[in-house]
């Protein structure tokens, strides 16, 4: 976010500012993200998009982040150092459509891409995969315009699926689980890659069959049609 926008706020309450901001760069993502699902439903009949979620850091998370990278509790250090207070998960279908949804996104004249990390190209670790774009969108307020920074996570189901066990394991144990329970979440990453590629392969063979199926001319679909409304 601009540093303007400090100035623009004199006389308003600063926080209720800033999180107005964010949550107004939210809703114009899923806004976004609405627009392409209606797209690839009614004119590409095919939906890449499983379904998408999205969140507002607690003040909690917030102080304690910028705690944790040994900052002060203020707004000023949280819109300069947080890229995650304003986040948005996208869910689809299989790998490829991750992609896609990416470079859409970024090829949209309002998006500005800060920054990616492909933790599918590159898996961290212990096993995380997903996509990650940090991008700002700008904001039209009463005094101009205010570049707001979001967080996007694209998955596939599989992916989601494995980052919510982890998340749970590592949330519950505090970051010090069994290390049997480590190599296990490993396995199973290792299994929702295999999972993602066996799926989209079995995919292309089921669009590659349909496809020597020859579909009906248009004038043959309308008369279909009509002859369904009259039964
Ligand atoms: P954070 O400080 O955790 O936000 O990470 P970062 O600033 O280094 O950025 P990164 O892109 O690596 O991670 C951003 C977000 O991705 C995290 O806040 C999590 O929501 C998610 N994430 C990253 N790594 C993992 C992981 O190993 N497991 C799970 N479950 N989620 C992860
Ligand atoms: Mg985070």
């Amino acid at each position: 976010m601009q540093e303007e926008y400090s100035v623009q706020a004199d006389g308003v309450d600063e926080w209720t500012y800033t999180m107005f901001l964010y949550t107004s760069a939210l809703k114009k993502m899923n806004m976004k993200m609405e627009i392409l699902k209606e797209e690839f439903k009614q004119i590409h009949k095919y939906n890449p998009i499983e379904h998408v979620s999205s969140r507002i850091k607690t003040p909690e998370s917030i102080v304690k982040k910028l705690h944790r990278h040994g900052k002060e509790a203020s707004i000023h250090e949280m819109v300069n150092y947080l890229n995650d207070i304003a986040g948005i998960r996208i869910i689809c279908s299989f790998t490829p459509d991750i992609y896609q949804i990416a470079k859409m996104l970024s090829n949209q004249d309002d998006i500005t891409v800060l920054s990616v990390k492909d933790y599918i190209a590159h898996p961290k670790e212990n096993g995380y995969r997903s996509y990650h774009m940090i991008v700002t969108i700008p904001i039209y307020v009463a005094t101009g315009t205010v570049q707001t920074k979001v967080e996007i996570q694209i998955r596939t189901i599989a992916m989601d699926f494995w980052a919510s066990l982890e998340h749970k394991i590592h949330y519950k144990f505090e970051g010090n689980a069994p290390e049997y329970m480590y190599s296990e979440l490993k396995n199973c990453a290792e299994i929702a890659a295999k999972l993602d590629e066996k799926m989209l392969a079995l995919n292309n063979t089921i669009l590659e069959e349909s496809a020597k199926i020859p579909s009906p001319s248009i004038p043959e679909k309308l008369e279909q049609e009509i002859g369904q409304l009259a039964n």
